[in-house]
């Protein structure tokens, strides 16, 4: 059953700002003090609101998603921030020749909030995103890991029982389609969980990525409860038990978020 944020973009956009606002700005700052000398990208800016907080400390903001319809809702809800040349929001991929040429080396922020589980080949596209990054700059990563309860996104499905049911999103591919086939759940959707199905980022694969790419973790947090529940649920964000994330791979089960800043290896 498709919740209020689902529908209503006002909502959505409303929580992307107090989420950013509260938690992702923060845990950047913990390494990039944000303010008017700072640049900013967000990949998958969506409505644009967890680049507001940002906008309001007066850093100059880039905002891509390659939905041209979010990118509208942006426009609408930065509109002052667009008028003033502060923010520049476009539907593109970050791959374009005339994109890589103009913003080569040249973020000091790059902002990925729940996105990188939509993206195909992350071995490729994580490592082409730091050739974006100006000296010292950081990659910021918010993630559900795969195997946590909802990590198929079965939550935005339309049926009561496919968007309640934890963990289903684990069969084998073609078994799972077909489930969500049977219980009448529309093509556009089944195509969306398909492509989460074939990413299927954990933890640990995550990591494995980062250390490959010549990269390192700055700082991390994983999180019991995603802050986001909080304006989605109403539900109190709590950080993950430290001694659980000691257990590779059982850890992504019981772990709704992780939140990743990560930087070019010294
Ligand atoms: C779940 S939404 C997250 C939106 C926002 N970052 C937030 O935290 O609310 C994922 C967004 O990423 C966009 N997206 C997925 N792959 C992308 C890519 N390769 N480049 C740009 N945007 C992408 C989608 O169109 C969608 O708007």
């Amino acid at each position: 059953m498709a919740l209020e944020q689902h529908i209503n973009p006002k909502v959505r956009y409303q929580q992307q700002v107090d989420n950013s606002e509260q938690y992702v700005l923060p845990f950047i700052e913990a390494s990039t003090k944000i303010g008017a000398q700072t640049k900013v990208l967000e990949v998958g800016t969506a409505e644009g609101g967890v680049l507001k907080p940002f906008l309001d400390r007066k850093a100059f903001c880039v905002g891509v998603d390659l939905n041209d319809v979010r990118i509208v809702l942006a426009k609408e809800n930065l509109a002052d921030e667009l008028s003033r040349g502060q923010v520049v929001l476009q539907t593109k991929n970050i791959y374009d020749e005339d994109f890589r040429t103009k913003y080569s080396g040249f973020f000091d922020v790059i902002i990925l909030k729940d996105v990188i589980e939509h993206v195909p080949d992350q071995e490729s596209f994580i490592p082409y995103l730091a050739t974006l990054l100006a000296p010292g700059g950081q990659i910021f990563f918010g993630f559900p890991p795969w195997y946590m309860p909802f990590g198929g996104h079965q939550q935005i499905c339309e049926g009561k029982w496919t968007s309640k049911l934890p963990w289903y999103h684990i069969l084998p591919k073609g078994l799972y389609r077909r489930v969500l086939k049977m219980a009448g759940e529309s093509e556009g959707i089944i195509k969306e969980l398909t492509e989460i199905w074939d990413t299927q980022i954990s933890i640990e694969r995550f990591e494995r990525i980062v250390r490959r790419s010549q990269l390192e973790i700055l700082h991390k947090q994983a999180y019991l409860i995603n802050p986001i529940y909080k304006y989605k649920f109403g539900l109190k964000p709590r950080k993950q038990w430290k001694p659980l994330l000691w257990l590779p791979f059982f850890r992504n089960f019981v772990t709704t978020c992780v939140y990743y800043s990560i930087g070019v290896r010294k």
